[in-house]
């Protein structure tokens, strides 16, 4: 059950739980809402929580909020960044993502790619690095993003089922569901529905989850003529984009909360609702170094504490684990967390002489971005379009771009469609032979590379998607790749955790993204000329009428493209011998009880912007944890009563289905979860708890 707005609300929540005193008044009962986040590294050192979550991100304020739930879990969520509540009108703000942009502050990770020999610099030499943003605060990039909700597809959820052999957990019906359970929907406000085609399902969204998903409360005449330009050329008018097919021309839906024309994020959502749990301790300002192992079993070894210190040079503290540890620190983070503890690819490890905990070649490999930029004009009217400015007017400010079009790949190359798919099939081995990569990690891209081919690329699923946007007094319409077959890499540099990786997208390493590229840009210039959107849009000021053949495009697109800011698949979920890192279950391979829940488990990028599948997939990691929750405590009953039936010890073959892998499903598993709803019961595992470790 879940609160869905309003101080009011939130007040009469704490009533049920608080001494009325203590919610009187508003502040007392903000002081109170925030009593779980703390700056103090000794409320989490040298104690002991049952679940320790890496970074207070999109994923891990999720996952914490819902084991939370459970009053008897004790759970720390441990966040590099601070808390944002002092900047909280500046992260709130829907237009402020564009104009009062937290990116590039402290707030911000402000990484840079490697050099990459497939971008060009503003004089034409390979080599350039592009900005990587990531959200450095609570609630993570989705407390910094461009607040885009849109949904992928049931195409490309299932392929990622079938990759992993689970439909019973990851199949479209699945993630279906957990996206809506996160959700509540509102219908557009007539402002926009005046203005824009907007249409929508209510079955397809949820009405009672955390997280708000709705428009802004105003839109504008050039938003309508884009919708109505690219419903003719580049993709038709999609009624119902929400519910598995993700394809065509709409104006999607945006993490706006309309009871005050707020950003809704994971913090808003997941935390504040929730943080006077006193089971819930969330430390902010500290980054996690490293998890250690007990390695006594080395094929399950078992993750024992997480070290975390301020700042480089900073004290190291220490948390214990008596459950589990979730890395939900994002996917360019979680690599670099596991290579720190001993996880990760042999050759790379022992390059920095960090001891082998697990030799996992696939840890930072499969990385897969999506790339864009814009073909911008200049506007006719400059009285049509969003101000370019936080107005302090929170119906304008609640603007922000969300009409897109997400076009296939028979479209895109039109006459040459089959040629240019089979020129990547009949190149496929030769590619994989060229690449200086582990053994299990090439079975892994053969696989996804072998989806991509046949399920994505021949079917409605877009490879390319286009956007419209107002943005700094101009009109852009932009192209995005969306199914790199391009894969590239997250390594430490050094043994230093406050030391960046190395992180290289390998961008273009692939001709085909490049193409694919190239014909969305030509596409993106039509639309722009193409009424009813010409009518509103003035001369083509980027990239200009200088460039018109396939190579100018080419050159411009390697000068100008950046990140669309969705990286992921760095700790994909596939088999451990095609280079996964975690298991169906979201444990990491060789452990007892890692889990990893965030944007760097799914093994394949999808056409869609990627916080929804990331809310649905922390949504359906936290049921899968609290599924497992029984194993720990069977454990400890069973350690204290020489009775129970233990199979396999430390219970890496007690009929969960956590196991590693093999995943033998038994009913059992729940048992002694089953036998704990008796207050007795619950005594007898808190009191056996305090005294036996895992
Ligand atoms: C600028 C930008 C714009 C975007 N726009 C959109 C959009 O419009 N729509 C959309 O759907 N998606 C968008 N995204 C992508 C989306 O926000 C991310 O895919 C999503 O937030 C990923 O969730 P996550 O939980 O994996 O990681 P994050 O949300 O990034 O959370 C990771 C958290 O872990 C913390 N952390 C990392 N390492 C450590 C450590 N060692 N110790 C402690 N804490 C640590 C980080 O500080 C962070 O808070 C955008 C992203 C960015 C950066
Ligand atoms: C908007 O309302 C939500 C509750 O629905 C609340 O959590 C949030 O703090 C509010 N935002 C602002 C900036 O007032
Ligand atoms: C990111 O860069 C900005 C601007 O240089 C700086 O103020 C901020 O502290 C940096 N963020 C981090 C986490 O270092
Ligand atoms: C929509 O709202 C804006 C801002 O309040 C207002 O200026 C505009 O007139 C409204 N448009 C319509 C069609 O109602
Ligand atoms: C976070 O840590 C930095 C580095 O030690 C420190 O300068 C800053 O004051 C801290 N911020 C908060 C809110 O504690
Ligand atoms: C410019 O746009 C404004 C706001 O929509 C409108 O009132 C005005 O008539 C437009 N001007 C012209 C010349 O079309
Ligand atoms: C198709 O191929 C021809 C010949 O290579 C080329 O001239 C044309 O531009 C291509 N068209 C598309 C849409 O890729
Ligand atoms: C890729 O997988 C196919 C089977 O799906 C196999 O026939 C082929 O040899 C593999 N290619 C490489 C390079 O491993
Ligand atoms: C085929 O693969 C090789 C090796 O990766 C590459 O050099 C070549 O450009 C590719 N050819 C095509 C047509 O993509
Ligand atoms: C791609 O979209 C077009 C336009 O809707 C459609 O005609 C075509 O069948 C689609 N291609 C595939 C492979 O589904
Ligand atoms: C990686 O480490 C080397 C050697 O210490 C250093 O020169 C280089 O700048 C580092 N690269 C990055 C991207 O930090
Ligand atoms: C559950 O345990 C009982 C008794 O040990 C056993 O007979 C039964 O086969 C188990 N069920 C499953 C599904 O493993
Ligand atoms: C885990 O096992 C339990 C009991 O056997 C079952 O109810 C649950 O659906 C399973 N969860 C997953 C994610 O397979």
């Amino acid at each position: 059950m879940f609160i869905k707005s309003g101080v009011a609300l939130l007040a009469a929540a704490l009533a049920a739980v608080e001494p009325a005193s203590a919610v009187n008044q508003h502040e007392g009962a903000r002081e109170i809402a925030r009593r779980s986040v703390t700056t103090k590294a000794s409320d989490l050192n040298g104690k002991s929580f049952d679940y320790v979550v890496v970074g207070g991100g999109l994923a891990g304020l999720i996952v914490a909020s819902r084991i939370s739930e459970d009053s008897s879990l004790r759970v720390a969520v441990i966040e590099a960044g601070e808390s944002g509540y002092e900047e909280n009108a500046q992260l709130s703000s829907p237009a402020g993502n564009l104009y009062n942009s937290p990116l590039n502050s402290k707030f911000d990770w402000n990484w840079t790619t490697t050099s990459q020999s497939g971008l060009l610099d503003g004089s034409g030499n390979p080599g350039r690095q592009a900005p990587w943003p990531r959200g450095k605060v609570l609630g993570g990039s989705s407390a910094v993003n461009g607040l885009y909700y849109v949904r992928h597809s049931k195409t490309e959820q299932d392929a990622w089922a079938s990759l992993i052999g689970a439909p019973d957990i990851w199949s479209w019906d699945k993630m279906f569901a957990a996206m809506k359970k996160s959700e509540t929907f509102t219908p557009p406000e007539k402002n926009v529905t005046d203005q824009v085609n907007v249409q929508y399902n209510a079955k397809s969204h949820g009405t009672d989850g955390p997280l708000h998903v709705s428009w802004p409360a105003v839109s504008y005449p050039p938003v309508g003529a884009f919708i109505d330009a690219a419903s003719q050329i580049a993709a038709p008018f999609n009624k119902d984009p929400d519910s598995g097919s993700s394809w065509g021309t709409f104006l999607a839906t945006l993490t706006i909360n309309p009871t005050n024309w707020t950003r809704s994020y994971s913090r808003s959502a997941y935390l504040d609702p929730y943080s006077y749990r006193s089971n819930l301790v969330v430390l902010t300002n500290y980054t996690v170094t490293k998890v250690n192992f007990d390695t006594s079993d080395a094929s399950n070894v078992v993750a024992k504490s997480v070290e975390f210190a301020n700042r480089d040079g900073g004290k190291t503290y220490t948390v214990n684990v008596d459950r589990e540890v979730i890395l939900s620190g994002g996917t360019i983070n979680d690599p670099q967390i596991l290579q720190l503890s001993g996880i990760g690819d042999k050759a790379l490890l022992d390059k920095f002489n960090i001891p082998v905990v697990v030799d996992l070649p696939g840890v930072g490999q499969h990385l897969q971005d999506h790339l864009s930029a814009g073909v911008e004009w200049k506007v006719k009217n400059a009285s049509e379009i969003a101000p370019a400015a936080v107005t302090g007017d929170a119906l304008v400010d609640s603007y922000t771009n969300s009409a897109v079009s997400y076009v296939n790949t028979s479209t895109l190359f039109s006459g040459n469609y089959s040629t240019v798919i089979d020129d990547v099939k009949n190149n496929l081995t030769n590619v994989l032979n060229n690449m200086d990569i582990p053994d299990a990690v090439k079975q892994g891209y053969n696989m996804t590379y072998s989806t991509q081919i046949n399920e994505i690329f021949q079917s409605k699923v877009g490879p390319l998607e286009i956007l419209f946007a107002m943005t700094f007094g101009n009109i852009q319409v932009q192209a995005a790749l969306q199914h790199p077959m391009s894969r590239g890499s997250i390594e430490i540099n050094s043994t230093n955790p406050f030391d960046p990786p190395l992180i290289d997208p390998a961008y273009f390493r692939q001709n085909i993204d490049l193409e694919v590229l190239r014909e969305g840009f030509k596409l993106a210039r039509r639309v722009g000329q193409q009424a009813p959107l010409s009518d509103h849009v003035a001369e083509e000021v980027k990239p200009g009428s200088a460039v018109q053949t396939d190579e100018d495009w080419e050159k411009w697109i390697r000068q100008n493209i950046g990140t669309e800011f969705h990286p992921s698949c760095t700790c994909s979920m596939l088999p451990q011998e095609a280079g996964g890192v975690v298991d169906k279950n979201l444990l990491v391979y060789g452990t007892k009880n890692l889990r990893v829940i965030d944007a760097s488990v799914p093994p394949l990028s999808v056409s869609a912007h990627l916080m929804s599948i990331v809310y649905g997939l922390a949504e359906i990691g936290a049921e899968i944890v609290l599924q497992n929750k029984g194993q720990y405590d069977k454990k400890v009953i069973s350690s204290s009563s020489a009775s129970a039936s233990s199979t396999g010890g430390a219970g890496s073959s007690d009929g969960s289905n956590n196991s590693n892998g093999n995943d033998q499903q038994s009913d059992n598993s729940s048992s002694a979860a089953r036998a704990l709803t008796s207050p007795a019961a619950v005594l007898l595992a808190a009191a056996a708890l305090v005294i036996t470790m895992i």
